[in-house]
């Protein structure tokens, strides 16, 4: 069976068609994208839902020709229906109602951040999987344990690439900033300089940092420095409430999600962990990290198996759904 994936929760619209073949591993036909951007750092909701209306059917079109497939082909459409931005939801979710009801297709909403969980599983080919859940708005840790996904832990305030895009722009670089950080981190061969390193219980929290960030800026130490630090500490800080969810529910692989977990420095410090601690460590290729319609195809194809589809006219969107909720 095809199942189309809708992925349209923030800056991303994305859409894949993958093959879910019985007994063996799910086939990505077509993974295709198109990220909103703005130079302006902050983000206007109406101008991402006209961005994702323009793109919305030259990204549809684009994945259907990858796959050389065509929408009476498609079994399942999935759609990302909670977390994120309404107006952005809004968009994937009509669209996906559209095609369902126009082609007599069976329709699936899914929970945004449990399909990078899935996206993992997956891929990973181990069943029983923990998360590390990366991204701009999202800092996360979670696994689906006594038969619920539950977060074991998360950020208290900011999300760690919301961060570090925060610690690029008081250095005068443009977005996004974990990149550039990245970069100016490998150029550094100096001493670590101190920040502060706040892990709370599973949870992390950021703010302290960014205060003294700006100090740090202000008494004109490099760049460099700065980002080799930031990176070290918060990177610390997320494999350490890694390792503590992964000793609590007993999981055997770690897996990546989100785009911050594209970075190289990140998943070396994830691996050595792992590698200690005796359990698997998988970090997906980064076009399954970052937002995208894959992930969503395939948590649809497994919640459809479960429990079915939606009616088309009970199809909504759920902004504020927490993991636990699914
Ligand atoms: P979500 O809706 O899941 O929170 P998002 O809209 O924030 O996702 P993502 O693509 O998952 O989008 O993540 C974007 C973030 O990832 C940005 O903050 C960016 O700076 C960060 N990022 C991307 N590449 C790297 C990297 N190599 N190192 C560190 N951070 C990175
Ligand atoms: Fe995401």
């Amino acid at each position: 069976m095809l199942v189309l994936g809708i992925e349209s929760t923030a800056h991303t619209f994305g859409v894949a068609i993958v093959r879910m073949q019985a007994a063996e591993q799910p086939q990505v036909l077509a993974n295709v994208r198109r990220t909103y951007t703005t130079t302006s750092g902050g983000l206007i909701p109406a101008k991402l839902s006209e961005h994702h209306m323009n793109v919305f059917s030259s990204v549809l079109s684009d994945a259907l020709v990858q796959a050389g497939a065509s929408v009476p082909d498609v079994g399942l459409v999935a759609y990302s229906r909670s977390p994120g931005i309404g107006h952005a939801l809004r968009i994937g979710a009509g669209v996906a109602r559209s095609l369902a009801l126009r082609h007599s297709i069976p329709l699936v909403g899914v929970n945004h951040c449990v399909a990078h969980l899935e996206v993992g599983r997956v891929l990973s080919g181990r069943d029983d999987v923990s998360l590390l859940y990366a991204s701009g708005a999202n800092t996360q840790v979670l696994a689906r344990e006594g038969g619920a996904y539950r977060v074991f832990g998360e950020t208290l305030d900011l999300g760690v690439g919301n961060f570090l895009d925060t610690v690029a722009r008081l250095l005068g670089l443009g977005f996004p900033g974990g990149p550039q950080l990245e970069e100016l981190a490998k150029q550094y061969s100096g001493p670590l300089i101190e920040l502060p390193y706040s892990v709370k219980g599973m949870d992390v929290s950021f703010s302290g940092m960014q205060t003294a960030v700006k100090r740090l800026i202000e008494s004109g130490a490099s760049a460099q420095g700065i980002a080799f630090s930031v990176q070290e500490t918060v990177f610390a800080m997320l494999v350490e409430v890694s390792e503590r969810a992964l000793a609590h529910t007993g999981k055997e692989c770690l897996v990546l999600g989100g785009g911050v977990a594209c970075n190289a420095r990140l998943q070396e410090m994830c691996r050595l962990m792992c590698v200690d601690r005796g359990v698997e460590f998988f970090a997906p290729p980064n076009e399954f990290l970052v937002d995208n319609g894959a992930m969503i195809a395939l948590l649809g194809a497994r919640v459809f198996a479960q429990s079915g589809g939606v009616a088309v006219s009970k199809a909504g969107i759920d902004p504020y759904e927490r993991v636990e909720q699914c």
